[in-house]
């Protein structure tokens, strides 16, 4: 695991934006996995200024939704298909139709929709870099502690903290939060070829100490990191304020050769 500690959030979107539009030089045609909340919010930000600045394009690219609640109508404003159409989609120049997601609005169909999101995500070639953001419990997706480190795309039931966790944005009102969810399974994540998480504040200071430094447990499903070879870890100061080897990943960080990117 590479951790890289930066100084705010506007420099670790433009870090991993920097990242995504070496991608897309590369093989224009790639595939982005999209979280939702406030950890990936910086880059998706930096990739709309390079998009106004003409050095990124996404009309080739695709876009595979990381997770989704159930139970709330797909125009619903906090459905995460809508949050990604309003901060991502609208604002980048995504053909139509190529951002994707789980389809958790009709209750009889969930596994076989978890089957169609699975098979949609391998016939696009698998995902390039799945960005990611990590709950305070250690969650990824809504991957909740205790989910099998082999899971794929299912339904699971949130926490009742990640519940009071999301009321912010429901009006605050937790009750409002869908309890059930769609959510890519940690073997899912596992498969792109390189995985970004990012952490902002001292809230998620704990979570992910015990990602990078803990025992690999299903009690922190962000531990099954771990088990992967590409994995990059951006975080503030105080996202990093319990990392046991802030030094070494700091001087490592200095010390790499730009050629290696990230
Ligand atoms: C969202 C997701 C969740 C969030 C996590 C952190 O698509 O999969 O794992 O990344 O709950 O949320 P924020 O970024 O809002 O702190």
């Amino acid at each position: 695991m590479e951790v890289v500690i930066i100084a705010g959030r506007a420099e670790g979107g433009s870090l991993v934006g920097g990242a995504i539009e070496a991608l897309l030089a590369a093989r224009p045609t790639a595939v982005l996995g999209l979280a939702t909340g406030s950890s990936p919010q910086p880059v998706y930000d930096d990739l709309v200024t390079r998009h106004q600045a003409g050095t990124v394009s996404l009309g080739r690219a695709r876009g595979f939704q990381l997770d989704e609640y159930v139970g709330l109508p797909p125009d619903h404003p906090e459905s995460y298909r809508a949050v990604l159409e309003r901060e991502v989609t609208a604002r980048l120049d995504f053909s139509p139709g190529a951002v994707t997601g789980p389809e958790g609005g009709d209750l009889d169909d969930l596994p076989a929709a978890c089957t169609r999101y699975e098979q949609a995500i391998a016939a696009a070639g698998g995902v390039d870099v799945q960005l990611l953001g990590i709950g305070g419990d250690g969650h990824i997706g809504f991957n909740e502690p205790t989910s099998s480190l082999a899971s794929r795309t299912r339904l699971k039931t949130l926490t009742e903290q990640t519940r009071r966790d999301n009321a912010r944005f429901f009006d605050g009102d937790v009750d409002a939060v869908p309890r059930h969810v769609l959510t890519q399974g940690i073997g899912t994540v596992l498969e792109a070829r390189h995985l970004v998480l990012l952490a902002w504040g001292a809230g998620k200071a704990g979570a992910v100490a015990r990602c990078v430094e803990g025992p690999v447990t299903a009690m922190v499903p962000a531990s099954a990191l771990q088990l992967h070879p590409h994995v990059t870890i951006v975080v503030d100061e105080a996202a990093a304020a319990e990392l046991t080897l802030a030094d070494y990943y700091r001087a490592t960080w200095q010390a790499k050769p730009a050629s290696q990117g990230l």
